[in-house]
């Protein structure tokens, strides 16, 4: 039995008690146009989150796993075409291309950052490449300038997976660009458990391309550039007011929950320096010219299901990001891909633990995990 006062991987009650009132009000005033469906609300944060995030347009959709699937469906991805992507993320970040009938094409990533590796997406470079879609895992853009250049000399386009990193952002020659800004089309999600998150499904496509954003407007609505007049078959993937109204309260907040975040993740690093634990388990490596936004917190170490376990017991609730790489999901298997292909992902999926992180995790819960934590490698050495 968990101990009664257990300690979550993330708490949104928390979060909800900070701005119960602003969102009351949001919401009543969406029951009080009682217009659901795009419309104003979502125009007024699709021109907000493109302002916030330096970006000329934004556009709402269903989820982040549709803003993948319209991105790129707006680059005509079909059968024939690869698309280059990593193993070590979450679902969708490879159903987009398989859904459009095209082959996920995956490569391994960094054993520090946990992204892509840009050396091996170059030579997994062909003829049929149409896209290459790096994912910004937990809150740490990958190397964007490097799979820049090895993109832009082969006109090839860049869609960021930026579900997990919104306001993460990248040092390029001096200046700050965040992450979903850098290639042809950036996508997001807002999943309650993201670090902006709607209170149910949400996603948005971002770009600098005017074409392309009309062609993304169209596609989510069934490719209908005028109501009933359909120049292309597209999908229904529409972000509704009530959550445009959610997100803008809590867009406003944004910034200083990441702030939050970022604390937690330092304290945790002095905690763990503080208990003699940085040999044994590794903690995660902001890298240089990176501003990580800490949507997880994710440390690789040893004995990790006896170290969840162990914590588990004790009220302490983990999560483990991702158990099985994408390669080797049953579904995938007519791509002929074989245990040890990636071996950077695999031992990763062996190996990663993610401990609780949320903007209001208080000190002495941070304290109490890492004790534990202590605790579980010295009695089991
Ligand atoms: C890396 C990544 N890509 C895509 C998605 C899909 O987003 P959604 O759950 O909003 O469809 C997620 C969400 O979990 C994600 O973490």
């Amino acid at each position: 039995m968990a101990p009664e006062t257990s300690l979550p991987s993330f708490d949104l009650k928390r979060n909800y008690q900070r701005i119960r009132d602003e969102i009351g009000n949001a919401i009543e005033s969406v029951l009080e146009s009682q217009h659901f469906i795009l419309g104003p609300e979502v125009e007024r944060f699709e021109e907000e989150i493109a302002m916030y995030l330096g970006t000329p347009h934004a556009i709402g959709c269903a989820s982040g796993s549709d803003a993948l699937l319209l991105a790129l469906m707006a680059l005509d991805t079909g059968p024939g075409d690869e698309v280059i992507t990593t193993p070590y993320s979450f679902f969708a970040t490879a159903s987009c291309i398989t859904r459009l009938g095209a082959k996920p094409v995956f490569v391994d990533v960094d054993p520090k950052t946990y992204n892509i590796s840009p050396a091996e997406v170059e030579k997994a470079i062909t003829e049929k490449t149409r896209a290459i879609l790096p994912v910004h895992l937990f809150g740490q853009m990958a190397r964007v300038e490097d799979l820049l250049s090895i993109a832009e000399k082969r006109e090839i386009p860049i869609v960021e997976d930026a579900a997990q990193a919104i306001g993460a952002a990248r040092f390029l020659d001096g200046r700050p660009v965040k992450a979903g800004t850098v290639g042809t089309i950036g996508c997001f999600s807002f999943f309650p458990t993201k670090n902006l998150g709607a209170y149910g499904d949400g996603g948005l496509v971002t770009t600098s391309s005017k074409e392309l954003a009309s062609r993304l407007s169209r596609l989510r609505v069934h490719g209908a550039g005028e109501q009933y007049m359909h120049e292309e078959v597209g999908i229904n993937s529409r972000l509704d007011a009530l959550q445009a109204a959610v997100l803008r309260v809590r867009l406003r907040h944004l910034e200083t929950w990441n702030t939050e975040r970022r604390r937690a993740a330092g304290r945790y690093r002095l905690l763990f320096a503080e208990m003699n634990l940085e040999n044994v388990v590794s903690i995660p490596e902001e890298e240089t010219g990176n501003h990580h936004t800490y949507h997880q917190y994710v440390l690789r170490c040893e004995k990790r299901d006896e170290l969840q376990n162990f914590l588990k017991e004790r009220g302490i609730v983990t999560r483990v990001y991702y158990p099985r790489p994408l390669h080797l999901q049953t579904c995938f298997m007519s791509l002929g891909y074989a245990p040890g292909d990636f071996p950077v992902s695999e031992a990763l999926s062996r190996e990663t633990l993610a401990l609780p992180m949320f903007p209001e995790i208080l000190p002495e819960e941070q304290e109490r995990v890492v004790a534990e934590i202590a605790r579980f490698y010295k009695k089991s050495d």
